[in-house]
């Protein structure tokens, strides 16, 4: 069964090859999908016959977003931290702890649950491929568990036992590093990806070498939060490991920028952390003068970033880091994929998952320009129309 979707007013299609610039823009467009996949791409007038139609009626169309770094599965929420920062209290990585007690106190229902809340409202600000990560479990059944809740929404899972050293282990923090490295990474099978927070109040970047290594031995992919709240060296790290995405990076030198484009590491900017925590931006300009890639993603986590909607993230990036917004739907599209190491998500090149975003608007630029409107009018996911 194929479906023509014609009256594409601007679409982007993140394929040089497919339009103009890097975001592969062309207008009047169509495209034709069939078996979950895009068959065809080019001028509506041109479109060949399918077996249905959609006529968007000259909407803009973008890529299905990816959201390629979310702590998706918590419970609870941490307002009150929130409300103290605004006045003055700073983010220090305390409040993680809060989350971690409500997270294992509740029931595998209550997680779904709340879960799948949020990543109904990820739908529909655009999102079609989610990453999410465990953290709030911090022993090894409650990791064990969180990545499983995880695996049940998230196209994509990431084990972050080593997101904090839980109360029960805080002088005794050499043994949790081997906990995380040996027996809890173990009981992941079901993450693809391993990740640690190193950073002031986290991981030190011998203790974050020392789990990715093993999580390498065990077969995951490398991610790393690092840069968030002090320059450590975490995002030499990630360089030296060539690590396939650095996340955060609010704190860099130029130095360690040149080196992480050099390793083909991806920068994952969370401009929502910067805005709930009120932390100075990344500025994406220094990124890409040094050849480093970049992704944007929610963060969706109950301390820094209570942020469920990527077009918020794509307005922020635009106002607040120096993108252009072509640049930032790219980065909150096939940036995120580059990020998941996927070249099947975040495109709309012939071959290509049939996930795309209808936008309620003529031109891509609204994203931006009207910041908080819901203007993802309808979504498709492998063909699929989900709302
Ligand atoms: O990505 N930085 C570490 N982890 C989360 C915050 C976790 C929390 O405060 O609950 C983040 O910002
Ligand atoms: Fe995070």
């Amino acid at each position: 069964m194929s479906l023509l979707v014609t009256g594409v007013g601007e679409l982007l299609t993140n394929d040089p090859e497919h339009g103009v610039g890097a975001v592969g823009r062309r207008h009047d467009a169509a495209l034709v999908i069939e078996d979950g996949r895009v068959v065809w791409v080019g001028d509506a007038r041109r479109a060949p016959a399918a077996d249905d139609f959609h006529d968007v009626e000259g909407r803009a169309v973008i890529p299905g977003l990816v959201d390629s770094h979310t702590h998706l599965v918590f419970a609870g929420d941490r307002a009150d931290e929130f409300a103290a920062r605004l006045e003055g209290r700073p983010y220090d990585g305390g409040g993680i702890w809060t989350t971690v007690a409500a997270t294992r106190a509740a029931s595998d229902d209550e997680l779904r649950h709340a879960t799948r809340e949020r990543r109904h409202q990820l739908a529909r600000s655009g999102v079609t491929y989610v990453e999410a990560k465990s953290g709030y479990g911090l022993s090894v059944s409650d990791e064990a568990r969180l990545v499983e809740l995880s695996g049940e929404v998230a196209d994509e899972v990431t084990f972050l036992g080593a997101h904090v050293v839980p109360e029960e282990y805080r002088t005794r923090r050499e043994e949790y590093v081997t906990l995380v490295s040996t027996e809890m990474l173990g009981r992941v099978p079901g993450a693809h990806w391993i990740d640690v927070f190193c950073d002031a109040g986290a991981f030190s970047v011998e203790e974050a070498r020392e789990i990715l290594l093993a999580g390498r031995a065990a077969g995951k992919g490398l991610r790393l939060h690092t840069n968030q709240l002090a320059d450590l060296g975490g995002a030499r790290l990630a360089a030296e490991l060539a690590v396939a995405s650095a996340d955060h990076l609010t704190y860099v030198s130029d130095e360690d920028l040149g080196a992480l484009g050099d390793a083909e590491v991806v920068a994952t900017l969370l401009p929502g952390a910067e805005f709930s925590t009120r932390s100075p931006y990344p500025d994406a300009r220094r990124f890409r003068e040094r050849g480093v890639v970049v992704a944007l993603a929610t963060d969706c986590n109950p301390g820094t970033s209570y942020i469920t909607s990527m077009t918020l993230v794509i307005a922020l990036a635009v106002r607040e880091c120096h993108m252009s917004v072509d640049e930032a739907i790219w980065s909150a599209s096939a940036g995120g994929a580059r990020a998941l190491r996927r070249n099947d998500v975040g495109s709309l090149r012939v071959g290509s998952r049939a996930d795309l975003a209808i936008l309620d608007a003529p031109r891509v630029t609204h994203l931006a320009y009207r910041p908080g409107a819901p203007l993802v009018h309808a979504l498709y996911r492998r063909g699929v129309r989900e709302f």
